[in-house]
């Protein structure tokens, strides 16, 4: 474990060795996309040249001489005093360009740094969230309805997310805001009393939600004509709500059925529950059933409660930022958000004020959360950086967007069981092998791109083992594990210059650390695929270009950098929650 990153150490080069130049200036280093052409990049010279061009105040004055020069005159200036006085962990610092400055790691660091990693993968990651705490909530699904696909990316997502903060050193809560609570749990119940011959089949049904999901469907169709039955729903929620007995346990019966099937999915998902807070549950909408009033009261106190048109209670934002949010409906009932108001009031009290949450929930509800965070900045709970919404983009099929009153849902199980079929097809695969390789690419698809992209399924591209797939990083770290058993005990690796090749691997392999503090600080675990998938390139090059295990003196070094590639790309992906078969 590292303190200060490579990007921080060339950064306190920088301040140091060019002083008089930088005066207060923030120094922004950049990883190069194409170490071909050095490994760090900043384009310190054309802010300063800005800077001083542009004084007014006499500061620069002595700098006449920059003055009269060009952004790339200063660039050489500033390369050659830091060339008089490099550091050994840098080879030479180079102009690219208009103005930029390149910085070449030397290969003794090099070197230095793959024997490190080859140790211990995590060597590189920087413990920049030791004393600091996190909520990540997610997956979030909800009681008597299928586990959609919108929830399987929020469930990949944010235990990915998880993950990378816990390896950054935080204190990580996980939790699950089970949708658990609400009016349609009286709608639910209804429909159970109403058509009891239909609720029966729950006793043998295979799946006993597709039971609840469709008594829920029809309440809903039957709704449009038959007036009585919204009644109906709403009496028997106040019923649930007052504690009524037949109420409370239909209603925890619907909860164990879907725990049922949810601990099935996050089983086959290699989630682990035992991590979610409240004894692997999660803190439930429900949980916060008599938490509401206080908040609503202090909501009231504060002054922002407002009746609204239809008799609603209602929070308006200053300027009509956001449109107002529904905190109680006209005949009192309490909402989604009246239940994350509540949810957010008590994570202060039982974490601390300095907790930083992220809620991973599907992009639609974007609105909605700026609504949320905006009135807890406005009730002072929380600073603008402690409240982040992550959210995921739509699945996309054929039909268009799923709703579960239409009935045009997908069930997450059969995209489960498709993926392992395939793969088992595919790869010819044993079944344990198929379902590593089955979830790993669909866990890859989810998470390769931007979240807040839609992702348009496609099988074949799932699958690829030659692209930018989970199969091919699997396929990568199984190639460079089974040299690591050819090759059995590995002989001590001298430092030596390395070969292009080499180089460019050792490059890529000491980025790691920067890309989980990229991946972490924007909440954007995309980066670790991309960087994986980079590595996993540079690894086949690698292994396509030198030979490994007869290059007599060269074979240790070259032994020590596919090790360290095996231990990036599993850890890697286990951070990302996908699992390397044995072979592949
Ligand atoms: N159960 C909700 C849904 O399926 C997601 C809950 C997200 N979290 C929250 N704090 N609102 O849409």
């Amino acid at each position: 474990m590292i303190e200060t990153s490579m990007k921080e150490r060339i950064k306190a080069f920088i301040q140091k060795s060019l002083e008089p130049f930088i005066d207060g200036q923030t120094i922004e280093v950049q990883v190069d996309e194409q170490p071909q052409f050095g490994d760090y990049s900043t384009n310190i010279a054309l802010q300063c040249f800005k800077r001083i061009k542009t004084d007014t105040q006499g500061i620069f004055l002595h700098q006449q001489a920059v003055r009269e020069s060009t952004p790339q005159g200063l660039a050489h200036q500033m390369v050659d005093i830091m060339n008089s006085q490099l550091p050994p962990f840098l080879s030479k610092v180079e102009v690219a360009g208009s103005g930029f400055i390149n910085f070449y790691l030397s290969d003794a660091t090099l070197v230095e740094q793959t024997l490190a990693i080859a140790t211990d993968a995590a060597s590189t990651i920087a413990q920049s969230g030791k004393g600091k705490k996190i909520i990540v909530e997610y997956s979030s699904p909800n009681i008597a309805k299928p586990f959609t696909v919108g929830h399987l990316r929020s469930t990949i997502i944010g235990d990915a997310l998880a993950n990378l903060f816990e390896v950054q050193g935080w204190e990580v809560h996980r939790d699950n805001h089970l949708g658990d609570w609400g009016t349609q749990f009286g709608k639910l119940i209804a429909a159970i009393k109403e058509w009891p011959e239909d609720f029966e089949k729950i006793t043998t049904a295979q799946k006993p939600v597709d039971v609840l999901v469709n008594l829920y469907i029809k309440f809903h169709q039957e709704a449009e004509h038959d007036l009585s039955l919204e009644e109906k729903g709403r009496a028997w929620f106040k019923k649930l709500e007052d504690g009524d007995q037949e109420a409370r346990e239909l209603w925890q019966q619907c909860i164990n059925w879907s725990w049922q099937e949810f601990n099935r999915i996050y089983k086959e998902l290699g989630i682990d529950t035992e991590k979610f807070e409240n004894n692997g549950r999660g803190y439930g909408e429900s949980f916060f059933e008599d938490k509401m009033q206080p908040v609503i009261d202090e909501l009231r106190q504060k002054g922002l409660l407002h009746e609204g048109k239809e008799g609603a209670q209602i929070v308006e934002f200053p300027d009509e930022k956001y449109p107002p949010l529904m905190i109680l409906k006209k005949d009192g009932a309490t909402l989604y958000a009246t239940r994350d108001l509540a949810t957010d009031k008590f994570r202060l009290q039982h974490y601390g004020s300095d907790i930083t949450i992220v809620n991973e929930v599907g992009a639609e509800q974007s609105l909605y959360f700026k609504q949320l965070f905006e009135l807890e900045y406005m009730l002072r709970w929380y600073k603008p950086g402690q409240r982040v919404h992550v959210g995921h983009g739509f699945f996309r099929l054929k039909q268009g967007k799923m709703s579960t009153r239409k009935g045009t849902v997908i069930w997450l199980e059969d995209v489960i069981d498709e993926a392992v079929g395939r793969a088992t097809l595919f790869g010819n695969h044993d079944q344990q092998t198929a379902r590593k390789v089955g979830i790993g690419a669909l866990k890859w698809s989810d998470l390769k791109r931007s979240a807040h992209l839609d992702v348009i399924f496609d099988w074949d591209e799932v699958l690829n083992m030659q692209g930018n797939s989970g199969p091919y990083i699997q396929y990568t770290a199984v190639r460079a594990q089974s040299v690591l058993d050819k090759a059995g005990a590995i002989q001590e690796a001298k430092p030596r210059a390395f070969d292009e090749s080499e180089r460019l691997l050792a490059s890529k392999l000491q980025k790691f650390g920067e890309c989980i503090n990229t991946a972490a600080s924007e909440y954007a675990p995309h980066y670790v695929c991309t960087y994986l998938y980079e590595l996993a390139q540079a690894y086949n090059a690698f292994y396509n270009k030198d030979n490994i295990l007869d290059a007599g003196e060269e074979t240790a070094l070259r032994l020590r950098l596919t090790q360290a590639t095996a231990k990036t790309l599993t850890l890697g992906l286990e951070i990302l929650g996908i699992q390397v078969p044995e072979k592949m």
